[in-house]
């Protein structure tokens, strides 16, 4: 196992054994669903960074796996839509996080009466490793997870999820994401790598990790100020700005062209028509925005037209799109 592996490892053993509120700042406020209460020690153990827990992602009792269990609170609100025995899988390679998060879900049995702890299957593997069958599982997520990841072991990691899914499944995860370059002495620093500070990708270099596994599909939905590296406290010259993201790829066949990467932008056309048919699946009604993908936004701008609008990226993106 590589040294950084093992620094992650014992860092949240540590953080089971003795939870660590300021561990990761998310801020998010926690889900309130009718019925749904969340124990005070899950959200004391909460060392996401964004939500991965998506309504609309959850119809249909779908088969969900969850890697990198922390306290258990994500489990238990994706379990609130699903409600079945083994419903939710969740995977975590540190076995003290296995038995807290065990211990939490007992905590949220006696606090929730929809909800039994065996709505969750608590199982000891690794993320670049899934003890999980292929093609198995409809919507899997991870949260604060792999940031932490090495280029290798996260590439084995995407392509991991990406097998186990069933085409169409999604991935819905968030991440620290830094658009600025951080120096060796940062990079190399195993604690700050497993404390989710100086592992994170540029946006873009994050979602080609993941169209290089194949998903067809991307949706940029949230893109949140996180922490601030500065030179005081770390080993920096410049301060340095890290955000979280909220990401979901979709097991979508790749199409030809390349990936459909929903990064929040919106086409409006404003012209004389009823409606701007581009002859390729996409048709503007005049007047009303329609969310598209990076691609499609490329070709319409490719059009120089002078009545159609095509806004930045705002990297909230939330479904109804062209593709
Ligand atoms: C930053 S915490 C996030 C916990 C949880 N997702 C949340 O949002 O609160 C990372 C989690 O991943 C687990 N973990 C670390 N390395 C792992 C690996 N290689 N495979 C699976 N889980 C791992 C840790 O034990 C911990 O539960």
């Amino acid at each position: 196992m590589s040294t950084y592996l093992e620094t992650t490892h014992n860092l949240y053993k540590e953080a089971a054994l003795t939870p660590d509120v300021g561990l990761c700042c998310t801020t998010n406020p926690i889900w309130e669903l009718p019925g749904l209460n969340i124990p005070k020690i899950m959200q004391e153990m909460n060392y996401g960074c964004g939500s991965t827990v998506h309504a609309r992602d959850l119809t249909n009792n779908p088969k969900m796996l969850y890697v990198g269990v922390g306290g258990g609170m994500e489990l238990l609100q994706f379990s609130y839509f699903n409600r079945q025995k083994g419903g939710v899988v969740g995977i975590d390679v540190v076995d003290e996080m296995l038995e807290a998060s065990r211990k939490n879900f007992k905590k949220a049995e006696a606090e929730n009466d929809w909800f039994k702890s065996e709505f969750v299957d608590l199982i000891k593997g690794d993320a670049m490793n899934l003890p999980v069958e292929d093609n198995s599982i409809d919507v899997a997520a991870q949260n604060c997870l792999f940031n932490i990841f090495k280029a290798d072991d996260l590439k084995k990691a995407i392509e991991e999820m990406y097998r186990v899914l069933k085409p169409h499944g999604k991935l819905v995860m968030s991440d620290p994401t830094c658009e600025q370059p951080m120096n060796d002495t940062l990079r190399n620093d195993e604690r700050l790598r497993a404390l989710c500070l100086s592992g994170s990708l540029p946006i873009k270099d994050y979602v080609k990790a993941l169209t290089d596994a194949g998903f067809g599909t991307i949706e940029i939905r949230a893109r949140k100020p996180y922490r601030i590296l500065d030179p005081k406290n770390y080993p920096t010259d410049e301060l340095i700005y890290i955000e979280s993201i909220e990401v979901a790829a979709i097991k979508d066949p790749m199409p030809e062209d390349g990936p459909c990467v929903f990064t929040g932008k919106a086409a409006i056309y404003y012209g004389s028509e009823a409606y701007f048919d581009d002859k390729k699946g996409h048709v503007l009604v005049k007047n009303q925005p329609l969310a598209i993908c990076d691609k499609t936004a490329e070709a319409l701008l490719a059009l120089n037209r002078d009545d159609i609008y095509v806004s930045e990226s705002t990297f909230h993106y939330d479904g109804g799109g062209c593709c």
